[in-house]
């Protein structure tokens, strides 16, 4: 394996790494620290993070209007920066994910600036070169072919993007993002389908796919993985449906969470339940395929972090 090159953002030059950023609330300050202590791009979530604070738990039961929680959550996100900035002790960068901040958009970045945070990313922030030459040239090591298939997850799209850069020129191989359907996408607010039920509109400044109750009002959205929760998508992502190159379908919280069981039991691999949308729709397709059909699926960050949540839904 090659090592990548080294990031260098802003006059920082920092290891390969961005930590991912929609589905990382569960830790804020202390993983994003951590991973900027070590060098490299920590990314605070932005969204709800009051949930880690009991004054502000407390604060908002009381008050529990948009505008409240909208500021509570800017009150939490201030002192998380602060908290994170402090364990990196100057080294590595600590990031804020403002992608789910959907309709108090400028009001998080505005405070994540003030605040000291470093940058601002959108999605999991993975970078778009990072996983996608080795998985291509080890793939063909490995089998002497290129895949039949490349599938991964979408929420904002940048896992997806990652991965599917290194094969959009290869036509034989085709491209599919899985797309969070949550309870059924004929029931509206309960999925997050958005490039296979959205429309084109405009979210966050940029056009692309949007689930909307209105022009201009994002519509809201559910899925079992945090991370996937979002009405827009990348206008790549947008860009490559409409010219048909990548396909998307969409799998159900159910079938995510039997792919996220069966993947930890039978290779002992526990996929982010974001992730487990793509091996959830790899596991529907692959019956109907032949034996000699290869399909690689993206796994875009480790299930640690939903492993007590999955415990609690199952029963377990
Ligand atoms: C592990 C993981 N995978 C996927 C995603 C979805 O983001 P994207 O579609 O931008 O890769 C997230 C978002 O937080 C995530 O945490």
């Amino acid at each position: 394996m090659t090592a990548s090159p080294s990031l260098a953002i802003r006059g920082h030059t920092l290891l390969p790494i961005v930590q991912g950023g929609m589905g990382v609330g569960v830790s804020a300050h202390r993983l994003a620290g951590a991973v900027a202590r070590a060098g490299a791009m920590g990314t605070i979530a932005s969204i709800d993070l009051r949930h880690h604070h009991a004054d502000l738990m407390e604060a908002a039961k009381h008050c529990r209007d948009k505008d409240t929680l909208n500021r509570l959550n800017q009150v939490a996100l201030d002192r998380e920066i602060k908290a994170a900035l402090e364990i990196a002790s100057g080294r590595g960068l600590v990031a804020v994910n403002v992608m789910k901040a959907v309709d108090a958009h400028p009001a998080y970045v505005r405070q994540a600036c003030a605040s000291g945070a470093q940058a601002i990313v959108m999605g999991a922030g993975l970078p778009l070169d990072l996983p996608l030459r080795e998985a291509r040239e080890q793939f063909q090591a490995r089998h002497g072919k290129l895949p039949d298939y490349v599938t991964a997850c979408v929420g904002g799209g940048s896992n997806a993007m990652g991965i599917f850069t290194a094969f959009l020129n290869d036509t034989s191989v085709k491209l599919v993002g899985v797309e969070p359907s949550g309870e059924g996408t004929d029931k509206p607010g309960r999925h997050a389908a958005t490039l296979s039920m959205g429309k084109p509109g405009e979210i966050h400044g940029m056009k692309c796919y949007v689930l909307e109750d209105a022009p201009g009002v994002p519509a809201a959205v559910h899925s079992i993985a945090s991370g996937l929760d979002y009405p827009g998508v990348g206008p790549q992502h947008s860009y490559l449906k409409d010219m048909g190159r990548v396909q998307y379908e969409s799998v159900t919280d159910k079938e995510c969470l039997d792919a996220f069981m069966q993947l930890s039991r039978v290779e002992g691999i526990i996929p982010a339940l974001e992730s487990a949308h793509a091996v959830a729709w790899a596991m529907r397709v692959a019956p109907t395929l032949s034996k000699d059909t290869h399909i690689l699926v993206n796994l875009s960050g480790r299930g640690d972090k939903d492993a007590d949540y999955v415990a609690k839904l199952l029963g377990i």
